[in-house]
Order: structure tokens, then sequence, then C-alpha cells
């Protein structure tokens, strides 16, 4: 009984370790803007997995975000865009699929590199789970948190 029990529990929990996507904000600090280097930046970050978020900060009006095709990347070519997003100051993509992503900026800047292409790789085997010692004191930290939050109000309600 215990057995089938344990194996569940186990299989739960290499479930969430798997499913934890990555978001990562394009550019970083920079963003999506003129004058950075794309490449540099998903060399910096790859592999991405299917699942991960790519996040697009940009100025409201200064960008857009538009997915093309291998051949229109090449070009910066916005003409036949798979899809376009200007709306707001962030945009957030789900890469979904094992396949390589393209997106360029149809304002003109993708010429000087304004454009980022990513592969979104299938998902990596489970990571093992966090160990014993780990999410013990983990426990701790939420107990002596919630130990300090009742001597608060507890304080709290003396003084007032
Ligand atoms: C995307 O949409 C914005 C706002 O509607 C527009 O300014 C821009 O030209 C569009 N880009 C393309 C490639 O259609
Ligand atoms: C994949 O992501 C796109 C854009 O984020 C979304 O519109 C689409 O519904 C997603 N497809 C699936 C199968 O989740
Ligand atoms: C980005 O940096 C790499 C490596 O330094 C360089 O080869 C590449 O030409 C740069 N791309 C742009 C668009 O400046």
């Amino acid at each position: 009984m215990a057995m089938p029990l344990l194996l569940l529990l186990l299989s739960v929990l290499l479930l969430l370790s798997s499913a934890s996507a990555n978001k990562y904000n394009v550019g970083d600090e920079k963003g999506w803007n003129p004058g950075v280097n794309y490449t540099l930046w998903v060399n910096k970050h790859r592999p991405f997995h299917v699942g991960d978020w790519l996040v697009f900060y940009y100025q409201s009006g200064m960008a857009d975000i538009v997915q093309v095709d291998e051949t229109a990347y090449d070009k910066c070519d916005a003409s036949h865009p798979i899809s376009n997003y200007s709306k707001g100051r962030s945009y957030a993509f789900e890469l979904n699929q094992t396949k390589r992503y393209y997106f360029i900026c149809s304002f003109g800047y993708c010429y000087q590199g304004m454009k980022v292409s990513v592969l979104a790789h299938p998902l990596p085997p489970p990571s093992p789970p966090p160990s014993a010692d780990h999410s013990a004191a983990c426990r701790t930290r939420i107990l002596s948190s919630s130990i300090a939050g009742f001597a608060m109000a507890a304080i709290l309600r003396f003084l007032f």
C-alpha cells in the first residue's frame, strides 16, 4: 500500500520539477531596443526549451515585435508577418513548439541587428528533486517567519 503511494508522490514531484519554465527578458536590462547585439544575448542564455517564455520590453510606439520566417528574418522583411505585436510596453511570448523562432523590429532597426532568433529545444529530462536538507531548511524558514508574524500581531494588539 505504501509503495504505490510513494511512487505516486515521487512522480508528482518529478512532474512539478520538470514543469518549471524559464522566463527570459530579451536583451536583459537593455530590453528590446536598437543597438543591442541579440546574437550575443542568445549565446549567453541558450539553450532555450519548449515552455520557456521570451519577454520583450520596449518603448511604446518606438518598436514592434514582428514574428517572421527565416527568409524574412535574413532580409529584415516585415511585409508578411506571422504575427505583429506592438501594443503596450511589454510582450510575453511562449515558445510552445520545438522549432526555431524569428523576431524582428519593423521600424528600420532590424538592419542594425534588432532581430532575434531562438531555437526551442525539447524539454530537458527532469532535474533531481531538491534534497531533504533543502526542504527542511525551507520549512524552518517558513515556520520562523510565521512565528515572527504571530509575535508582531500580538505586539500590535497589545499596543493598540
Ligand atoms: C505592426 O503594428 C503596428 C501598430 O498597428 C504598426 O505600426 C506596424 O507597422 C505593424 N508592423 C507590421 C510589420 O505590420
Ligand atoms: C502557442 O503560443 C501562442 C503565442 O504565445 C499562443 O497563441 C498559442 O495558443 C499557443 N499554442 C499552444 C498549442 O499552446
Ligand atoms: C554581435 O556580436 C558578434 C560577436 O562579437 C559579432 O560577430 C556580430 O557581428 C555582432 N552582430 C551585430 C549585429 O552587431
